[in-house]
């Protein structure tokens, strides 16, 4: 018997990057699973990798709330509870905030701040209803916790993400719910979320010959910090180590980079001494 025995995780962007060594971890420990994802090939190698563990899958968009509200039911039919649900899909974008596309703010805000609105507005009455201790993991960035110059689109969401998720636990604490909130605001952790465009739906996608912006040089050079930050980041698994302690140890901001709390400090300083933040 694992710690996580009969425990039901729910996952969403499972099939890859930090959901899907979630899927994983919990796996070993016992858990059953109800993942989910846009990319269907390789959630279901990720289902044969995990061969004997009980899940339940979906695959769709989580910026559709009406599929969200599919896999929510979906879940509570096939297990009738849930214990962790992992409001993880995202995407990341880069670029100069006056340059981009709108196509951009849509995709990222539809998938960054709309899917975890419709991951809280599907699960979080069903977790109420069961009336038990359970959590609800909204996954941001310790990109919602600072500023950086580099991708406005992607920080503007995580920002929103993490303070939806401040007031969701404040009014799940008011309602006197047995629902725990949590951000969680990784650092860079390997992953394929600089190649998040793998998934853009069609008519959001960028068409460099009408907007020239997106063969820059700004543009390239953005997109390559993004991805050496990225390939460059914590070991997935080490990290999802520390995202799974810290759940168990019930912390709100869930951080896995210590080393970012002077930038964050500096930026509240910022903010209380009211200083123009510098970019240098
Ligand atoms: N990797 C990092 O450095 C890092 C840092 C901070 C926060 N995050 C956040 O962690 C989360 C997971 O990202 P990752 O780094 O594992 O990236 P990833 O690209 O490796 O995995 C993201 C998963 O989400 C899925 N996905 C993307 N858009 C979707 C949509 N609209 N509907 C359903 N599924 C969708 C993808 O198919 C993929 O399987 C994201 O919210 C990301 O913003 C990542």
């Amino acid at each position: 018997m694992g710690k996580y025995t009969g425990k039901v995780i729910a996952i969403t962007g499972a099939a890859n990057g930090i959901g899907r060594e979630l899927a994983i971890q919990y796996a070993k420990k016992g858990a059953k699973l109800s993942l989910s994802d846009i990319d269907a090939k390789n959630l279901e190698s990720l289902v044969a990798e995990l061969k004997g563990t009980e899940i339940v899958t979906a695959v769709f968009d989580v910026g559709n709330y009406e599929d969200m509200e599919a896999y929510a039911k979906k879940t509570y039919d096939t297990f009738g509870t849930v214990d962790i649900f992992y409001n993880n899909a995202g995407v990341a974008v880069v670029g100069n905030i006056w340059e981009q596309s709108l196509k951009d703010w849509k995709w990222a805000f539809d998938t960054n701040v709309m899917g975890v609105v419709h991951g809280i507005k599907s699960f979080v009455p069903r977790m109420i209803e069961q009336d038990k201790e359970c959590r609800i993991i909204n996954t941001a960035s310790v990109a919602g916790l600072l500023v950086s110059p580099n991708s406005p689109v992607y920080v503007s969401s995580k920002h929103a993400a993490v303070t939806l998720t401040e007031v969701l636990n404040l009014q799940l604490q008011l309602a006197g719910a047995k629902v725990r909130a949590s951000a969680l605001c990784p650092g860079f952790v390997v992953s394929d979320l600089h190649n998040s465009d793998r998934h853009r739906p069609q008519e959001l996608q960028n068409d460099p010959n009408k907007d020239p912006y997106y063969q820059s040089e700004d543009y390239k050079t953005k997109a390559q910090i993004m991805e050496q930050s990225v390939t460059g980041g914590m070991a997935t698994d080490k990290a999802v180590e520390i995202i799974i302690k810290a759940v168990e140890d019930d912390e709100f901001f869930i951080m896995t980079h210590p080393e970012y709390k002077p930038i964050i400090e500096m930026r509240m300083k910022n903010i209380l001494e009211q200083n123009r933040p510098s970019a240098i």
